[in-house]
C-alpha cells in the first residue's frame, strides 16, 4: 500500500466559474489556466483545395473532429503570406493570409465556426524576425547604410580590413554563421559592392528585428490589434526568449554550443532582461480586450531557457499567461527525470501564480512514440536506430495520461491523438526543413513529424487531400499511416484517439483535475504516483516489470491492460479512491 506525502509549493486555488461546472473553456475569464489546446500545423492538417497542402478551409472542416476529441481550442501555425523558407515562420505580411492557405474571409469563417463550437482560436505570431521579403527588409536593402529601415534590423559593418568578416562570432540556430553580408546598391557613380552584414538567429531569409527601435514595438501593437479585432482568442509567441540582443553585440564565449541546442545557450542573444518589457506591454494590450468582455486573450510563449526558475519569470502576473514548459518534452523516459521536472515546474512556475503549460510534442520535435522507442530520448533520428515502436507507443500513451493528470494546461500536437510515430525514412530529396540543408545534411529532425495527417482509407493521400488521384501530399505519407487513420482510430476503442478522448472527458468531469493540488505518493522505484485533489490517483510505471497498483479504488482509465491490483510496465492509470468524489 502506498502512503501519501504532501508536495510543498502548491496550494489549491479558489474555484472559478467554468472549472466547477467542468467546462474548461467556459465562462471563466482565465479559461486558459487548465485548457487543453490542439496544435494545428496548417500545411499538414487537411487540404480542401487539392494542391497537396493543408489550408484554413481544411481546418474548418476538421473542427467537428476536434470538438469530438474534447479539446478547448486550437493553435494555428503561421498562415501569413510568406516565401515559406521556414514554412511560414518567415512572415512577409503580418496582416494577411498566404493564398496557399486561404484568405482573410476564410480566416473569419474559421474563427466564427470555431466559436460556434465553443473552441478558442490562438494564432502564431513571430516577433523575433520577419521574412527577407517583408517590405521593411526590402527597403533596408535598397536604402543603404544609415537608413531608417536598417535601424529596424541589426545591420553592422564587418570586421577585417575590408569588412569581410562578420561583426561577431555568433552562430545561427539552424546552422552556419548568424550573419549574412549584403550587396550595397551603389550610388549614381558606383557599382554594387559587398557592404554591411545583418543578423539572423535562424536562416538568412529570417532577419532579426531590432526591438531597441521603438518602431518595431509600435508595429507589433498594430498587428496584435488587427487580429484581436478579428476575434482571435490569443497568440502563441514564437521565440519568446529572443527579441533583444546584448546592445554591443559582443562575441559569444562558446559559439559552437549555440548551434548544438535550442536551449538559448548564447547568453548574449537570448533571455535579455529587456524582453520582459515587451511581454508587459503585450499583456496590457490583451487585457484591454479582456476587460471589455471578461475573456482573457491568451499569450503563450515559446520559451526555451535553461532553468524552470528563468522560465517562471516569463509568466509573472503581468507578463505572458503561459509558456511552454519544454523540460518535460526533453526528459528521457525515466522515473527520476520526470519527477524532477514536474517538481521544479510546480515549485518555480506555479509559485508565480501562473499554471504550468505541459507539452510532449510539437512541430519541431521527434514524436513521442519514436522518441520513447529507444533508450533515452532521441533528439534527432537517423533512420537506422533499432526502434521498438510498440514499446514507444505504450510509453507515449502512458505519458499522455500523465500529462493530462498534471496541474495546469496542456497542448496536444496534431497526430499525437492518433499515436503517429515519426516518419524517420523520408528520402533526402523531399526534406524541406532548412535545418537539414544548413547543417550540411547532418541534422534531420523536423520533417518527420510534419507529414500530412491520415484521415481515411488504405493508401496515400489517406483522405488528406480532396484533390484528384494524382494530388500528392507535400511530404509523402508511408503506407503504414493506414493503421493510424482517423476513421480507424475512431472505430477502435483501444486506439490512442479513444485514450485522449476519454482522458479529456474525464478531465472535464473530475473536479480534482485541471488546477489544484498534487501530492506525491510513495511508490516502488520505477513507479511515479501522485494524488490530485481529493482521491484522484495517477500512477505511471516507467519500468518493464509489473508493479502493485497504488491504492484500492475504482479504476477510471488506463493506457494499457490493467489486471486488478496491478500496474503493468510502461503503463499509466487513473483511479479514484473509494471515498473520493466520482466523475459526473
Ligand atoms: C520556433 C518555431 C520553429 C521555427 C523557429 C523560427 O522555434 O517553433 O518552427 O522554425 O521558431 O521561427
Amino acid at each position: 500500500m502506498l502512503t501519501a506525502t504532501p508536495h510543498s509549493g502548491i496550494s489549491p486555488r479558489p474555484d472559478r466559474a467554468g472549472a466547477a461546472s467542468g467546462t474548461t473553456s467556459g465562462t471563466a475569464r482565465d479559461w486558459w489556466r487548465d485548457a487543453v489546446i490542439y496544435q494545428v500545423y496548417v500545411r499538414s492538417f487537411l487540404d480542401s483545395t487539392g494542391d497537396g497542402i493543408g489550408d484554413l478551409a481544411g481546418v474548418r472542416a476538421g473542427l467537428p473532429y476536434l470538438k469530438k476529441l474534447g479539446v478547448d481550442g486550437i493553435w494555428l501555425s503561421p498562415f501569413y503570406p510568406s516565401p515559406q523558407h521556414d514554412h511560414g515562420y518567415d512572415v512577409a505580411d503580418y496582416c494577411g493570409v498566404d493564398p496557399t492557405y486561404g484568405d482573410l474571409e476564410e480566416f473569419d469563417r474559421l474563427v466564427a465556426a470555431a466559436h460556434r463550437l465553443g473552441l478558442k482560436v490562438v494564432i502564431d505570431i513571430v516577433p523575433n524576425h520577419c521574412s527577407s521579403e517583408h517590405p521593411w527588409f526590402r527597403a533596408a536593402l535598397a536604402e543603404g547604410p544609415g537608413g531608417e529601415h536598417r535601424a529596424r534590423f541589426h545591420f553592422a559593418d564587418g570586421r577585417g580590413p575590408n569588412g569581410e568578416l562578420p561583426p561577431n562570432n555568433w552562430r545561427a540556430m539552424f546552422g552556419g554563421p548568424a550573419w549574412s553580408r549584403v550587396t550595397e546598391p551603389g550610388g549614381p557613380a558606383g557599382a554594387p559592392e559587398p557592404g554591411q552584414w545583418y543578423l539572423h538567429l535562424f536562416t538568412p531569409e529570417q532577419p532579426d528585428l531590432n526591438w531597441r527601435n521603438p518602431a518595431v514595438a509600435e508595429y507589433f501593437d498594430r498587428v496584435l490589434r488587427f487580429w484581436l479585432d478579428r476575434g482571435v482568442d490569443g497568440f502563441r509567441v514564437d521565440v519568446a526568449a529572443g527579441l533583444f540582443k546584448h546592445p554591443d553585440l559582443p562575441d559569444s564565449p562558446d559559439p559552437e554550443a549555440d548551434e548544438r541546442t535550442r536551449d538559448s545557450v548564447n547568453p548574449l542573444a537570448w533571455n535579455q532582461p529587456e524582453v520582459h518589457e515587451v511581454w508587459r506591454r503585450w499583456r496590457a494590450l490583451c487585457d484591454e480586450y479582456a476587460d471589455r468582455d471578461g475573456q482573457d486573450r491568451l499569450l503563450v510563449g515559446e520559451v526555451s531557457v535553461p532553468t524552470a526558475r528563468e522560465h517562471a519569470k516569463y509568466v509573472r502576473p503581468d507578463e505572458l499567461h503561459q509558456a511552454f514548459f519544454f523540460h518535460l518534452l526533453s526528459a528521457p523516459w525515466d522515473v527520476d527525470a520526470f519527477r524532477k521536472v514536474i517538481d521544479e515546474a510546480l515549485t518555480d512556475i506555479a509559485g508565480t501564480g501562473s499554471t504550468v503549460t505541459w507539452v510532449l510534442n510539437n512541430h519541431d520535435q521527434v514524436r513521442t512514440v519514436t522518441r520513447y522507442a529507444g533508450e533515452g530520448c532521441a533528439s534527432g533520428v537517423s533512420g537506422t536506430e533499432p526502434w521498438n515502436v510498440d514499446l514507444g507507443a505504450a510509453r507515449a500513451r502512458a505519458a499522455a495520461l500523465l500529462m493530462l493528470a498534471l496541474p495546469g494546461a496542456a497542448y496536444v500536437y496534431q497526430g499525437e491523438e492518433l499515436g503517429l510515430p515519426e516518419v524517420v525514412d523520408l528520402p533526402d530529396e523531399v526534406l524541406t526543413d532548412p535545418i537539414f540543408r544548413r547543417t550540411g545534411s547532418r541534422r534531420r529532425i523536423r520533417d518527420g513529424c510534419r507529414v500530412p495527417l491520415p484521415w481515411s482509407g488504405h493508401a496515400s493521400p489517406f483522405g488528406f487531400t480532396s484533390g484528384a488521384e494524382e494530388a500528392r501530399p507535400w511530404l509523402p505519407q508511408p503506407d503504414w499511416f493506414a493503421e493510424h487513420a482517423t476513421d480507424r482510430a475512431l472505430a477502435d476503442t483501444r486506439s490512442f484517439w479513444h485514450l485522449y478522448r476519454d482522458g479529456l472527458q474525464l478531465r472535464r468531469g473530475l473536479p480534482q483535475l485541471g488546477e489544484g493540488t498534487l501530492r506525491w505518493l510513495d511508490a516502488p522505484p520505477e513507479v511515479l504516483a501522485f494524488e490530485r485533489g481529493d482521491g484522484l490517483i495517477c500512477a505511471v510505471n516507467f519500468g518493464t516489470a509489473p508493479a502493485p497498483a497504488p491504492v484500492p479504488g475504482t479504476p477510471l482509465l488506463s493506457s494499457g491492460e490493467c489486471p486488478d491490483g496491478v500496474l503493468p510496465g510502461s503503463t499509466a492509470a487513473w483511479w479514484v479512491t473509494d471515498t473520493a468524489p466520482h466523475p459526473h
